[in-house]
């Protein structure tokens, strides 16, 4: 079978563009400028350069974007301070605070003290009930984005047979509940394993759509699918290192041998990842739009 290869970095690009548009009509229409602000503690490098990332493409599609850099030793009183602050601003639709935090943060303490309305990483226990009882404000970013990759390749989520394997807060719970939710893009029968289920093989080979975000390089070998499979692989696993220094990632889904039995399948890097910091960018624009009253 030859799988169709599920473009992430095709599909983001997309949205972007809808997204450019959007901010352009906000700005003209109704002189709205949708506003993000970042806040990382610390020295990360890994978070530096997400933060960069999201720094560059709030630039690039024309929304205002803070960027907060504290060190390493800042108090969790500090941190607090510094959201209560973004909170009351009217230039911030967004906030985001870079994971994980140093370790004598209150991560959750943190996280919480985010206005819901604010809280752009959908993270927030008001937004993760909502989309729990179907009234969404804001989706987690990666579910969201695996949900637009499906829409927009044309695959049919009504009444298929859905197994996500990880049940992680910020992708395995949140994308199981954002498909089996009675809605467009969505109404499947969802199955959920992890470490505990007893024959993880036995649910994978009834998937029609098969989500992978165990963190785990190459979990899931061709024998554990079924001929004609939907394929999207969230893990980005780090197996080596190039000559020049460059990292070799791998997803959760042994790519090369599955493909091979896939109707469609994301690869790694180039599926999931791109879609992340996009739908950080629609939410930011959502933010702005609720807060404005503009439908
Ligand atoms: N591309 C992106 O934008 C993006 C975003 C987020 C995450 N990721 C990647 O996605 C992966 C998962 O991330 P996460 O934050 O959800 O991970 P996590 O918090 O470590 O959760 C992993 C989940 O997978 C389950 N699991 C682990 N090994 C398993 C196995 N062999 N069989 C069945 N279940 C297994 C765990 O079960 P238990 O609950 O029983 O421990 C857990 O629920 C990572 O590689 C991460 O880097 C990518």
């Amino acid at each position: 079978m030859t799988a169709q290869i599920i473009s992430g970095t095709e599909i983001a690009r997309q949205i972007r563009e809808e997204l450019r548009q959007e901010i352009s009509t906000l700005k003209v229409k109704h002189n709205l400028i949708p506003g993000l602000a970042t806040v990382l503690v610390g020295e990360d490098p890994a978070s530096q350069v997400y933060v960069g990332q999201k720094e560059r493409t709030c630039k690039d599609l024309g929304i205002y974007s803070e960027r907060y850099d504290l060190p390493a030793k800042t108090t969790q009183q500090e941190l607090l301070a510094l959201i209560e602050e973004l909170n009351k601003s009217a230039k911030i639709h967004g906030i985001l605070v870079q994971l994980p935090l140093p370790n004598h943060l209150d991560e959750e303490g943190i996280l919480y003290s985010i206005n819901p309305q604010k809280d752009v990483d959908g993270f927030h226990p008001v937004n993760l009930g909502k989309l729990m009882i179907g009234e969404p404000d804001y989706l987690p970013c990666t579910p969201h984005g695996i949900q637009q990759l499906l829409v927009r390749s044309g695959i049919k989520i009504e009444g298929a047979e859905v197994v996500v394997v990880g049940r992680s807060n910020i992708v395995g719970k949140p994308i199981a509940n954002i498909l089996l939710q009675k809605a467009e893009g969505a109404n499947a029968t969802v199955t959920v394993c992890h470490t505990r289920t007893r024959d993880i093989a036995f649910h994978t080979r009834r998937a029609d759509i098969l989500i992978v975000a165990a963190g785990k390089a190459k979990a899931i070998t061709a024998d554990m699918v079924k001929e004609g499979v939907v394929v999207i692989d969230v893990g980005v696993n780090q197996i080596g290192t190039t000559a020049d220094g460059k990292r070799i990632l791998c997803g959760d889904v042994d790519f090369d041998a599955v493909k091979e039995k896939s109707k469609a399948i994301t690869p790694v890097p180039g599926g999931v990842g791109p879609m992340t910091i996009t739908m950080l960018m629609m939410n930011t624009v959502r933010a702005a739009k609720l807060v404005a009253g503009v439908a």
